[in-house]
């Protein structure tokens, strides 16, 4: 392996999936750490409006590319930060073996990429790869429940791979790769229409159509703020040594998707029905990290409550600031803990 330079000299990251959720707040994270960003990204899922305000900044480039092909770029990068895949189910099935694809062959010319400059690695692997978990909570020593053929398996194994790759490259001295399970993120910028439960329900209670949950609702989701979990990736990617074993990042405070409906219906003062529709197969019944690993390692737990993360994601996908936002919440929480005999957001744990 060829020594990374000294991130003082050089300070170029390179972030594949640059411009979508996730990416986009990364791609400003580092700008302001001072680095030159590169974002590659084939709008696939992510936009142009995420990183609207970054085109044109002296240090940010954008490479319009699908990391299936091997990257050409020019010029040296110190860090490879590779997020490139639709994250959300029906974008991911919609165009299943592009994902495994994208995952594999994606990871791979990265990982490649990084080898040849001697630039840090790190893989956006995912809470995904425990499948439907039999062990509760989910420590990084599971190996996981996956259904190897089922429609989710292209996402399931694809990134199961792509962290095989990840450690082999590791293993044989090719790159410093590093690997992050990310678990359910939330946040300013989610696609308002790719189908995530919290994208999902906000846009349903603002537009008062029915909230539509999945099964009986009583499944639980971890529910993890944008501002977070780029924290987390950015001290995992700067971490010395190398913890050189794969790193939950979450937030371990669990929800059934009832209480998370029930919230959002709270925040945005909506009087809409719930309506239930099938689980869809291979649905995880429970999720939740243990971030002991992340704790000890990288001194990191989430800040941002559930309730605080939920407004501002509201703020965003309403268009509204967020005073305006806690005025419409106030109103609707004094009228629903008068209806509950006084029921904070302390006793539901949101706060
Ligand atoms: N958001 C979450 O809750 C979550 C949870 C677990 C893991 N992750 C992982 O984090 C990463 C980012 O997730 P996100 O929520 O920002 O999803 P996203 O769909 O918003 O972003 C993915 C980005 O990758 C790009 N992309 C997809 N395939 C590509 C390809 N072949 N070549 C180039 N670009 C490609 C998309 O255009 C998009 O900009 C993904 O790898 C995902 O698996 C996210």
């Amino acid at each position: 392996m060829r020594r990374s330079r000294k991130i003082e000299q050089t300070r170029t990251a390179l972030v594949a999936g640059g411009a979508g959720f996730l990416g986009s707040h990364l791609c400003e994270g580092l700008l302001h750490d001072g680095y030159r960003v590169i974002c590659v990204d084939n709008f696939l899922t992510g936009r142009m409006e995420n990183i609207v305000s970054l085109v044109g900044q002296a240090r940010f480039r954008l490479v319009e590319q699908d990391v299936c092909v091997p990257l050409e770029l020019g010029e040296p990068v110190d860090r490879v930060f590779n997020l490139a895949c639709a994250a959300s189910p029906p974008r991911y099935q919609a165009d299943p073996v592009h994902t495994t694809r994208t995952c594999v062959i994606g990871t791979l010319n990265l990982l490649e990429l990084a080898a040849s400059n001697g630039a840090r690695f790190l893989q956006a692997s995912t809470s995904e790869v425990y499948g439907d978990p039999e062990k509760h909570p989910q420590r990084e020593d599971y190996v996981g429940h996956v259904n190897c053929t089922g429609p989710r398996a292209c996402y399931d194994e694809g990134k199961r791979t792509a962290e095989t790759l990840c450690f082999d490259y590791l293993r044989a001295d090719m790159a410093d790769v590093r690997v992050a399970r990310i678990f359910n993120t939330y946040g300013p910028r989610m696609d308002s229409a790719d189908g995530r439960i919290v994208s999902n329900l906000v846009m349903q209670a603002l537009e008062r159509r029915p909230l539509t949950i999945f099964g009986d609702g009583r499944q639980t989701r971890s529910f993890c703020y944008v501002t977070d979990l780029v924290e987390g990736l950015r001290r995992l990617m700067n971490v010395d040594p190398n913890p050189g074993q794969p790193v939950n990042l979450g937030n371990p405070r669990e929800f059934s998707v009832l209480e998370l409906a029930s919230l959002v219906r709270e925040l945005t003062g909506s009087r809409s029905p719930v309506k239930f529709l099938p689980l869809p197969q291979d649905d995880p019944r429970r999720r939740r990290p243990d971030i002991g690993r992340a704790k000890a390692l990288l001194g990191w737990s989430p800040e941002v409550p559930l309730r605080k993360g939920l407004l501002q994601t509201i703020a965003y996908f309403a268009r509204l600031d967020e005073p305006a936002l806690e005025s419409i919440a106030a109103i609707s929480s004094e009228s629903l803990s008068s209806r509950a005999g006084g029921t904070t957001d302390r006793d539901r744990g949101w706060a």
